[in-house]
C-alpha cells in the first residue's frame, strides 16, 4: 500500500513536471521513437470499418448533426452510432498484442471507456467537401490548431497516440500526419498508410497535420494508450481536459 501510494506520488508529480516543460520542447529523448503497424486489421473489417466511418460522415451531413461542426466524434458518441459494431474489432486481444509487440510494452492499453478520446473518429476536408478545412488537432486533445505542437498528458503513465488512417485521399506522397522526433521532420510515404497504425509519444514529439488542399480528404481513428492508464488526479489537468473535449467534441465529458 505505501509503496503504491509512493509509485503514485512520484508519478503525479514527473507527470506535472513534465505537462509544464514539454511545450517547450523539454522532451525524453527515450521517447522519440514512433512506430508504423502496417495492416492492423484484417482487410475485410477494416473495408467494413472504412464504410461505416464514410457513411457516419454523410449522414451526419444530412441530418445538420452537432458533429458537423467538430468534425470529430468522441468515444462516447461512437458508441451509439453506426461504428459501434466494428469497434470491437480495435479492442480485440490480436490488436491489442500488435501494439505491444511493435513498442515491445507488455502493459500498453487503451485508457478507460470513460475517456472519450479513448476511440474517436477525426474527419479532415479540403474546401471542396462539404466539412471546412479542419482546425482541429489531430490527435484527442488540445483543439489546438494543426500547426507543430505538443499533447497534453493526464495519465501516470507513458501517453502513445495511435493514428488508424481510414482514408487519406490526397495528393501528396507523404501522409499529412508528420512528426518530428528529435527535432527532424520524419515524412511517412502514404503508400501503405490506410490501414496502418502510427503509433507516436505526442507529449513528447511534435507533430502537425499539413492543410488540406481542395478535394482532399482524411479520415483517421484517433487511439489513446497509456502502459500505465490511470488519469491523474491533479485537478488542475483534469479540468484543463475537460475544457479541451468541450471545445472539441462539444461535450466536456472526459
Ligand atoms: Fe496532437
Amino acid at each position: 500500500m505505501f509503496q503504491h501510494l509512493t509509485r503514485v506520488l512520484a508519478a503525479e508529480i514527473a507527470l506535472h513536471k513534465h505537462n509544464k516543460v514539454n511545450r517547450r520542447g523539454i522532451v525524453s529523448p527515450n521517447a522519440q521513437q514512433f512506430h508504423i503497424i502496417h495492416d492492423i486489421l484484417p482487410e475485410k473489417v477494416f473495408k467494413g470499418l472504412r464504410e461505416a466511418a464514410n457513411l457516419l460522415q454523410s449522414s451526419s451531413v444530412r441530418e445538420d448533426s452537432n458533429w458537423r461542426k467538430g468534425q470529430a466524434i468522441g468515444g462516447h458518441e461512437l458508441k451509439g452510432s453506426g461504428l459501434a459494431p466494428w469497434l470491437e474489432h480495435v479492442l480485440s486481444a490480436a490488436f491489442q498484442n500488435r501494439t505491444r509487440k511493435a513498442t515491445d510494452i507488455e502493459t500498453l492499453a487503451l485508457v478507460p471507456e470513460a475517456d472519450t478520446n479513448r476511440i474517436s473518429l477525426l474527419f479532415y476536408g479540403g474546401q471542396a467537401h462539404p466539412y471546412p478545412v479542419s482546425t482541429a488537432a489531430d490527435t484527442d486533445d488540445q483543439g489546438d490548431g494543426t500547426d507543430w505542437h505538443m499533447d497534453g498528458n493526464i495519465y501516470l503513465g507513458d501517453r502513445w497516440a495511435g493514428i488508424l488512417t481510414l482514408v487519406e485521399d490526397t495528393g501528396d506522397d507523404v501522409s499529412k500526419l508528420e512528426l518530428k522526433p528529435n527535432g527532424e521532420i520524419a515524412t511517412i510515404p502514404r503508400a501503405g498508410l490506410e490501414n496502418s497504425l502510427i503509433l507516436f509519444q505526442g507529449d513528447h514529439v511534435l507533430h502537425r497535420v499539413r492543410a488540406m488542399a481542395s478535394g482532399e480528404r482524411r479520415v483517421v481513428m484517433s487511439l489513446l494508450f497509456s502502459d500505465w492508464p490511470v488519469r491523474t488526479l491533479n485537478p488542475w489537468l483534469r479540468r484543463y481536459q475537460s475544457k479541451v473535449n468541450l471545445a472539441f467534441y462539444g461535450n466536456s465529458r472526459r
